[in-house]
């Protein structure tokens, strides 16, 4: 199974991918979850992506392209969460693809309208260690503030301000959204209302899983 989850900032591509990789056995690859570790690590490659970060813009594409090919030469399967975002990486994820001798089977584009954006993203609350994404109203840890996972307490992105959140979404009206077109194009592309609650996406989803034949309800 390869699949890319593809959407605005606070779609639920986080919160999706994390149930797809426990129920299909799937490496999930978040190129957000990649960055912000290697910031918490002080690695090269965290210094040089903080400052896009912090500013809700997209890190370089020579940086990211290295690091998705990478953990696509190492995953034979994999749940692409944040990446492509933009042509560049969509042509580069087809070359990638070529020289592996894979290919991409779906991109669920998850659709969402910019008030529920928003009002996700305030509200997120994220584990500092597994990344996993909470919600203080939707989706609350199960004990205060505490990840359900790793049991540390949860944490706000620094680019969860509201500042960034509308910059984030330009840069996603700007660079990310004619990506719908390039693979409209190439009959990959399935879209999924994602302002309805965690499960009923999650239930959409493995109905074009299954309908895709990737996955035996
Ligand atoms: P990244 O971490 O990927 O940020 P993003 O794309 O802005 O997406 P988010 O993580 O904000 O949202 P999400 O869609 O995962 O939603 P989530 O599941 O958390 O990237 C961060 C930065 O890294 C970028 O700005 C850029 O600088 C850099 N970067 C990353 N990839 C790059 C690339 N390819 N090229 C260049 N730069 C790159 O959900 C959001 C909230 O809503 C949570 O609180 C959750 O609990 C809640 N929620 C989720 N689903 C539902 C639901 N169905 N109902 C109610 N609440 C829900």
């Amino acid at each position: 199974m390869r699949i890319i989850l593809f959407g605005p900032p606070g779609s639920g591509k986080g919160t999706q991918a994390e149930e797809m990789e426990k129920k299909y056995q799937v490496r999930k690859i978040s190129l957000g979850d990649i960055l912000r570790s290697e910031l918490a690590n002080a690695t090269d490659l965290g210094l040089k992506a903080k400052t896009y970060m912090e500013k809700g813009e997209l890190v370089p594409d020579e940086i990211i392209n290295a690091v998705v090919e990478k953990a696509l030469a190492e995953n034979e399967d994999f749940i692409l969460d944040g990446y492509p975002r933009n042509l560049t990486q969509a042509e580069y994820l087809e070359e990638i693809c070529n020289k592996l001798n894979q290919n991409i089977d779906l991109v669920i584009y998850l659709d969402v309208d910019e008030e529920t954006v928003i009002q996700r993203l305030s509200q997120r609350r994220v584990c500092p260690k597994c990344g996993a994404p909470y919600h203080l109203i939707n989706m609350p840890p199960k004990n205060d503030n505490l990840c359900d996972n790793c049991n540390i307490e949860l944490i706000q992105r620094k680019d969860d301000n509201p500042e960034v959140i509308k910059q984030r979404l330009i840069v996603y009206l700007k660079q990310s959204e004619p990506i719908i077109n390039f693979y409209k194009n190439k009959n990959k592309l399935i879209k999924i209302n994602a302002t309805q609650n965690k499960e009923i996406v999650f239930k959409s989803i493995e109905k074009e899983l299954t309908n895709a034949g990737l996955f035996a309800a």
